[in-house]
């Protein structure tokens, strides 16, 4: 009996240059969350390896990919247009960050959406054995649940959703709302990362659907669905443990040198409009203009990985960024001093690592976000229990991190002072708020949050079966 993950994108990824493929690691949390324990365990995972592969080229992809467990789902180019660019990320990522305006609701886009669905039921079907349990990840796949459902109606089905859940004021708007809900309600258990997501969830289906709910239990045709918080952790372990490796000390004294006086501040995520980042950006000029004495004595190491560029709201946004950051460097620049240093482009887990660890604040500011698992990552890099991280009320990580100091990301001077206060902050404050975070994060770990999902997940098909007898 094996765990079979199901989401849209693989936890490795092609790249191709000069018509080789080499196999990478795929950004974003639930690859990088999932990417290590899905390994650990008797798991396989099916979800699609990032480009396009032509069909002469698929059974090469699919053995190389067998020796990892991973099964490849083909997408072509057009499906990776309407399916994932169009519907998912047109769509569904723009009504769910509540960025309502962003939202094209294309009738092609959800044809597709949902044919892309069915492909994915139909790889599942062909490796899923009868006591297989299923779990499927995130808003590319809501329909899958109720079409592997359909199809087979004993199995073991989990659903997890790493994004936030908005409220049924928001959710309403789209056009297939029903659709989409149907689809997720497939599930034996459904899950998220807070517990205001599981409200929303619960208050939307039972207003648009005949679905009665009791506390957080769904009842439709006969069957419990179980809905319920699970908010997401990292490898403690892994994050903790690589500051002292020899690669991490190597960047860590590269990146220190000559910056002994200087108060490093560091940011990293996808280029994305859910993650505040020209908001960041402003905050530090707001700093600058308001509190000149930091001027030569700050930088911020802004990392920021390309991500769904050929969707048009983020490749303006990567315009916007480089402009912004281009004139604030411009005009507060000296011979030997940058405010802003500025990376589009991935890194390496070392080179991350030396940055979690050499940084004195960590800045993760996102106007949503279903977790965050870059602030719980910088958290486990502090060893020494120092360092400050300022933290968006908006993002799910701040209902776990209640000792980072918490901001309205939309309120800049809330940002500002934040920053001064994280500057001026005495180490043994630091240590006392760092101390306590890093034991939430430590205990609450991604082994933590996959044992507790899949015995849920059991508990609840026990559930279910002594009802039926
Ligand atoms: N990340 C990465 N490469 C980089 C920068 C970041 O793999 O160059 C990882 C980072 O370590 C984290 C993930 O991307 O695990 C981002 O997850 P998060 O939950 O913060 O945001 P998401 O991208 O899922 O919205
Ligand atoms: C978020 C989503 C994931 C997604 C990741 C990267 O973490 O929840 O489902 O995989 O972003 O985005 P991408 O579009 O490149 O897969």
């Amino acid at each position: 009996m094996k765990t079979v993950i199901i989401s849209n994108r693989l936890p490795v990824k092609i790249i191709e240059e000069n018509d080789e493929y080499t196999f990478i690691p795929s950004e974003g949390g639930l690859a990088t969350g999932l990417g290590d324990v899905y390994k650990s365990g008797n798991s396989v995972w099916i979800g699609w390896p990032g480009i396009e592969v032509p069909e002469e080229r698929q059974e090469e992809v699919k053995q190389k990919l067998a020796e990892l467990n991973l099964y490849p789902v083909f997408l072509t180019q057009n499906e990776i247009n309407l399916y994932y660019e169009g519907f998912s990320n047109e769509v569904l990522w723009p009504v769910f960050h509540y960025v309502v305006t962003y939202a094209h609701y294309e009738q092609n886009y959800w044809d597709c959406y949902k044919s892309v669905n069915e492909k994915f039921a139909k790889s599942a079907i062909e490796i899923l054995n009868k006591r297989d349990k299923i779990w499927i990840q995130d808003y590319q796949l809501l329909l899958l649940p109720g079409i592997l459902r359909e199809k087979l109606p004993a199995s073991t089905i989990g659903f997890f959703q790493h994004i936030p859940f908005p409220s049924y004021e928001i959710f309403r708007l789209i056009p297939w709302r029903e659709e989409l809900l149907n689809g997720i309600m497939g599930a034996d258990l459904v899950g998220f990362h807070t517990y205001d997501d599981v409200r929303h969830f619960i208050s939307t289906v039972t207003r648009l659907l005949p679905v009665n709910s009791s506390s957080n239990i769904l009842n439709s045709n006969e069957r419990q669905i179980v809905v319920e918080a699970f908010p997401m952790g990292i490898d403690f372990k892994k994050f903790s443990g690589l500051t002292s490796t020899d690669e991490v000390k190597k960047e860590i004294s590269y990146f220190k040198s000559g910056k002994e006086d200087i108060k490093i501040i560091i940011s990293i995520d996808r280029l994305d409009y859910s993650k505040g980042i020209l908001e960041r950006l402003k905050a530090l000029e707001l700093l600058l203009q308001l509190h000149p004495e930091y001027i030569g004595k700050i930088e911020l190491f802004m990392i920021v990985v390309p991500s769904r560029d050929t969707v048009q709201q983020y490749s303006d946004l990567r315009d916007q960024i480089d402009q912004f950051v281009g004139n604030l460097n411009a005009r507060y620049r000296s011979m030997d001093w940058i405010p802003v240093n500025y990376f589009y482009r991935s890194f390496p887990i070392e080179v991350l690592s030396a940055l979690y660890s050499s940084a004195d604040i960590c800045l993760v500011t996102p106007m949503r976000d279903g977790m965050n698992l870059v602030s719980k990552e910088y958290v486990a890099s502090r060893n020494n229990n120092d360092g400050v991280l300022i933290l968006s009320e908006m993002a799910g990580a701040s209902k776990e991190l209640t000792d980072a100091l918490i901001v309205n990301p939309n309120n800049l001077g809330d940002i500002m002072e934040a920053i001064v206060l994280a500057l001026k902050m005495p180490l043994a404050e630091q240590q006392h708020r760092m101390k306590a975070m890093r034991a939430i994060v430590e205990k609450f770990n991604v082994k933590h949050w996959v044992n507790n999902f899949i015995l849920r997940l059991n508990e609840v098909k026990d559930s279910q079966k002594s009802l039926q007898t």
